[in-house]
């Protein structure tokens, strides 16, 4: 199978692009990060190149997406220079029924937390693998921590029953470093039963920035699946 063909791939391809045509000319774009949403980006940039999209301005939630958007021709602001967000679009690391995420998997939560939040239209971009009926059943959630913070914040999350591991960078010697320059704490949690309640539990730890629980954020998910061998998008709002 070649690559083009990979259903994955072909299913973050299709909904990169069906978010990236729901933006509309003059607005503000929130950039989120990962292999999903770089679909979303390559696809704004051919839409702004051919004419059929003009005056778009874009907030990147990381160094990664910042980086991509100036390739691509993409004009990038700060929250500095506006005074709200039109849209954002952003991947997720899972998705539970109630359109609650976790999300930083790319160690990017902190800044697309607060990007996606912001923005009036907040679209979430995955492959139907991302679908879950609990939180926390497929991935270990994320927290951005201070360095010098990182061995009470360890200790106090045990207390609170999860499983620390300070996430370890590849092809790289020691720890991730966020783009902020803190770390992150990878968490296994037995159960998630109410996310609402962890999210604030964690970021109430001193020495938290931030944790990978999005609780109410999310307006829509659009999620890639193969049908009949085809891939399509499912909208869930
Ligand atoms: C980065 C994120 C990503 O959006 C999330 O990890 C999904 O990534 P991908 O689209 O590559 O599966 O939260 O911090």
């Amino acid at each position: 199978m070649t690559t083009e063909q990979d259903p994955v791939k072909l299913m973050k391809q299709q909904v990169g692009f069906a978010a990236a045509d729901r933006v509309q000319s003059h607005s503000i774009v929130g950039l989120g990060t990962g292999s999903t949403t770089v679909h979303a980006l390559y696809r704004l940039g051919e839409r702004l190149r051919s004419g059929e999209l003009e005056d778009i301005k874009g907030i990147p939630t990381s160094f990664q997406a910042s980086v991509l958007a100036k390739e691509l021709g993409i004009p990038l602001v700060t929250l500095d220079d506006v005074d709200h967000i039109d849209i954002a679009i952003d991947g997720a690391d899972e998705v539970d029924p109630h359109k609650n995420l976790i999300k930083g998997g790319g160690a990017a939560h902190t800044r697309e937390k607060l990007v996606d939040s912001l923005a009036d239209q907040f679209i979430v971009v995955v492959d139907s693998s991302k679908l879950v009926d609990r939180l926390g059943s497929t991935f270990l959630l994320p927290v951005e921590v201070l360095p010098i913070a990182i061995t009470p914040v360890m200790a106090a999350i045990k207390k609170l029953g999860g499983q620390p591991e300070i996430r370890m960078g590849v092809k790289k010697a020691g720890p991730v470093v966020t783009d902020q320059g803190n770390l992150v704490i990878d968490v296994k949690f037995d159960s998630i039963s109410n996310p609402a309640e962890l999210e604030k539990t964690l970021n109430n730890i001193p020495g938290v920035l931030e944790n990978g629980l999005f609780v109410g954020v999310a307006d829509i998910i659009l999620v890639g699946e193969i049908k009949d061998g085809q891939p399509t998008v499912r909208v869930i709002s």
